[in-house]
């Protein structure tokens, strides 16, 4: 079977404050009714036979709210998308056996030909034995995600089908993995044609577990394979994303092509992509109103809060609880630094 592995363990710290440490942004609603986690829950359905989420043990509870009849899986700690990956591909397999796991964000927005997508790239995983990422054509230098320079395509001689151009059944080689790039680097990536990494994987558990033997996850590997209790097996794991612990250091990793609307709703200024703009050219996200005078081009995000703003542009300004963001929108990424707000491990 194809299991989709949804990861919603993520704190979301760029989405300060709506996003806290008991409410992070896979739980809110901020693409109309529907929670991040259960469209994309709802998403996964569509591409893959069983669906499981995997999270940490402080959203174990919340996490039925919005996946009903999903299996879930938490990790017996928080420590990033690494060992998350790890422990919970090896707990797929036994429960599933032989499958191919598809490992999807729980912060996205995809538009098109999704399902499609994966169910091609869980047979080249199938096929291969290779990790799978899916690259997405970039359109600006962002310094919020990873980039994937491929090698040669199949249709260019590099191995695989024979069909067209990037896209089809056509994947590459990933000849080298970049993780979030400053922005002079990101601006070389994107004129070599470099592609983003979708942050959404393929793989079988066997190709997994093995390449990340030679991670700094190796000893999570061994643990795990010695049937060590999940307790014990996070005893001492570093915290790792899989892209700098696992991605950065495959050999056997190959891109396909992901050739659907996609955005990662990572930080605020992502909000202005994916809603629609008033006459002034803001957005307005969850239950907030706006009232502007002569200011432009702002995103503005609340839980029910009326937000009045008068001759400022370019800035994001969120309303929630009881606190309030302000910060420009070309600086949203640095929302990160206040991170130690979020940070409650476990
Ligand atoms: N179970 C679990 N445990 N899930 C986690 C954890 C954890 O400790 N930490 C994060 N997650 C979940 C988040 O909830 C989110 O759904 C997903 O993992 C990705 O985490 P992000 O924090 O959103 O990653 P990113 O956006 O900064 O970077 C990744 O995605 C980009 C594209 O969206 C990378 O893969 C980049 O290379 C990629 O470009
Ligand atoms: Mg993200």
């Amino acid at each position: 079977p194809v299991v989709a592995l949804v990861l919603a363990g993520g704190t979301g710290s760029r989405l300060y404050p709506a996003s806290r440490a008991d409410r992070p942004k896979q739980f809110l609603s901020l693409l109309g009714e529907e929670s991040l986690l259960s469209r994309t829950v709802e998403r996964a359905r569509e591409a893959a036979d069983e669906v499981v989420v995997s999270t940490r043990p402080s959203f174990a509870e919340a996490v039925p709210d919005h996946a009903p009849d999903a299996e879930v899986v938490v990790e017996p700690a928080a420590r990033d998308t690494g060992p998350a990956l790890v422990y919970a591909t090896h707990r797929i397999r036994e429960l599933y056996g032989d499958c191919v796991v598809v490992a999807l964000p729980s912060d996205h927005r995809v538009e098109g030909e999704f399902a499609d997508v994966m169910r091609r790239g869980a047979r080249v995983a199938a096929d291969t034995g290779s990790l799978v990422t899916f690259g997405v054509e970039p359109t600006r230098p962002d310094t919020g995600y990873g980039y994937i320079e491929p090698g040669a395509f199949a249709s260019e001689g590099g191995g695989g089908s024979e069909t067209g151009e990037r896209g089809g059944d056509d994947y590459a080689p990933v000849a080298a993995f970049h993780e979030k790039p400053d922005a002079e680097t990101a601006e070389a990536y994107v004129d070599a044609g470099h592609y983003w990494n979708a942050g959404i994987f393929a793989w079988t558990p066997a190709s997994l577990i093995d390449a990340a033997r030679d991670t700094p996850l190796s000893g999570l590997v061994a643990a795990l394979d010695a049937g060590d209790d999940p307790e014990t097996a996070f005893a001492d794991v570093p915290e790792v994303s899989i892209d700098y612990g696992v991605m950065e250091r495959a050999d056997d990793a190959v891109v396909v092509p992901a050739t659907f609307e996609w955005d990662d709703l990572g930080s605020w200024d992502a909000l202005e992509r994916v809603l629609d703009a008033d006459e002034d050219g803001s957005v307005v996200a969850g239950d907030a109103t706006l009232r502007s005078v002569d200011a432009a081009d702002n995103v503005v995000a609340g839980d029910d809060k009326h937000v009045s703003l008068v001759g400022v542009s370019d800035l994001a300004v969120v309303a929630w609880d009881d606190r309030v963001l302000v910060v420009p929108k070309s600086r949203a990424q640095d929302v990160r630094a206040l991170a130690d707000e979020l940070k409650s491990r476990g």
